[in-house]
Formats: structure tokens, sequence, C-alpha cells
């Protein structure tokens, strides 16, 4: 039902990030490179989202990076590779995980299974966060390997709530949920996603992982005003902001792609996310046409700049 990638250790997803186990180049060891990197993250930390296109330079050069974010199916399964390269990573940097498969919101129970593995991954790692999305992801044991909205109603609150609390109780350590971007509207829907959004983490009890660039494209797409967006959120449950790029499509629909660098108006919405609640933690996502990790670690660090 799962999002996952347990069978070879990766799966291609326009939001996982990690696609076919291609060549990848071997862990090149660098005794001088700082060893085992505490768990804990700097509150203003800026983090990428670990992909196997950047692993012939992250394993040659260890280049300084506040942490990396990883997608937690490629790495819950037993093959042996995957795991060896997060470790390689571990050893320097904190990891945090960030999940695409707990399909919080389908008609199916959790998969008690699956969160068996992701709390032996979170333990493994030490994470000082584990996330995944306001969504649903598949239904009847099968999965649609996407992130699929669901009308914001509040019975979807509570089932919302009732199954993020649990979790959040069953890893032991803070777990946030990933607002969607969205291209469709629902008639049911009686609360905004902003309403919706943070009627489940109030009443969970968990945590934001807010993404910007998410809330700008659904902005757009819906027509509200991304500032209302943020004035809703308690900028106190914040673990983690992501950014990406999008693209905007012919008929003006913005897509959440993840395969262009940062739009302005994307740094602006951070910049006054910043203003609201900062600091946070900040995570570059790049998922499509990845540039060099120096191109992406440069656009990254144009979060500082922004910041006011
Ligand atoms: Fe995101």
């Amino acid at each position: 039902m799962r999002a996952s990638a347990d069978r070879c250790g990766f799966r291609a997803t326009r939001h996982g990030a990690i696609v076919a186990p291609v060549s990848e180049p071997s862990i090149t060891a660098n005794n001088d490179a700082p060893r085992r990197a505490p768990a804990a993250l700097a509150r203003d930390a800026l983090g990428l989202g670990l992909r196997i296109a950047h692993y012939g330079y992250l394993f040659e050069h260890w280049p300084a990076v506040g942490y990396f974010e990883v997608i937690s199916e490629n790495f819950m399964g037993p093959a042996l590779p995957p795991r060896q390269r997060l470790d390689a990573v571990r050893a320097r940097y904190p990891v945090v995980l960030h999940g695409v498969g707990l399909n919080l919101l389908g008609p199916d129970p959790l998969d008690e299974a699956y969160l068996d593995a992701l709390c032996r991954l979170a333990d493994h790692v030490d994470a000082p966060f584990v996330t995944d999305h306001l969504c649903w992801t598949g239904a009847r044991g099968l999965s649609h390997h996407d992130l699929l909205p669901a009308p914001y109603v509040p019975e979807l609150v509570e089932l919302a709530a009732e199954r993020a609390a649990h979790v959040q109780r069953r890893l032991g350590r803070p777990f946030g949920l990933e607002n969607l971007s969205s291209y469709v509207e629902f008639r049911r829907s009686t609360m905004t996603e902003w309403e919706f959004y943070t009627s489940v983490v109030r009443t969970a009890g968990c945590s934001f992982m807010l993404d910007v660039n998410n809330i700008y494209v659904s902005s757009q797409n819906h027509g509200f005003d991304p500032l209302d967006y943020l004035r809703a959120i308690d900028f106190s449950r914040v673990l983690q902001v992501h950014i990406a790029g999008h693209t905007r499509e012919p008929d003006g629909t913005l897509v959440d792609t993840h395969d262009h660098p940062v739009v302005d108006a994307v740094w602006a919405l951070y910049a006054a996310a910043w203003r609201m609640g900062g600091p946070f933690p900040t995570l570059l996502e790049w998922d499509e046409r990845i540039p060099p990790m120096p191109d992406a670690l440069a656009e990254l660090a144009k979060a500082r700049a922004v910041r006011p």
C-alpha cells in the first residue's frame, strides 16, 4: 500500500526525490571529515534533501551542510547498500526523516508494520524529528504513488489528529505534518486549508512541516492570499520549513515539480515566514533536473541572504 521502495531501495516519486538505483558512486573515505554530528539541529540550520545524484560529490567532499533530510521509505528495507550510504552520511551530519507513505488520511488503518520499520529507522539515525504529509496515498492495500488531497472537513480533522498523535507516540520523537501543494478543491470542504491543517496539528499535539513553496503554489492555483495561510500558523510548532522550485504550466497552473530554483515570490514568502516565526530549520528540495551539489548548496545559501 505504501509509496515505499522496500523491494529495491529506491523508487521514483515526484515528491520522493530518489529515483532508480542507477550507477551509484562508491563511498570514498575521507578521514579528515568530522565524525558523528550531534542529532539536534540548530534552530536556524540549513539542510538539503539527500539525492543519489549528489552522492559522488558528497562522499568525496563532505561539504558543509547543516543536515540532510532523507526519504524514509528509501531506507526502511533490508537492502544493505542504501543503509551503508545512510550510515556514512549520518556519521557526519544530522539526518531527519521525511516519509511519503504513511497514508494518514487513507481509508485503511495505519500500517503498523510500516510504523515499526519507521521507528527502527528513526532510532537508527537518531532523527531529531520525523515528518510525512497530510494526505492519503492509497486504498485497499494499493498505493497510488502520489500525495492525494482530501476534503477539509471536521470528521477528517479527527481522523488525521488521532492517527498523527498515534504516530508521534510510536516514534517517541516530534512528528510533523506537511501541507500539500493543491490542484483541486472539494465542494464538501467546510474549512480553509489552513483551518484544516492547523486544527489537525493542534488536536494531535504534533508539529508543522511547513512547505512555503506548496503554500505559494496552492495560493496561485486557488486564489487565496498566502500571507493569510502563514498568519494561521503557530510557529512555535514548526519543525522545519521546505523551500523548492515549481513549474508554471501553459494554462497558468503552478505544479510543484521541484525541478527549478526557488522563485522570487517564494523567497519573499519564506522571508515573511521568517519575520513571523523564525528561526526554523530550512530544507531545500530538488527532485528533478537536479543540479550539481555545489549549485544546490548555493541555492540553499540564498535562504540566509533573504532572511530579514
Ligand atoms: Fe515539501
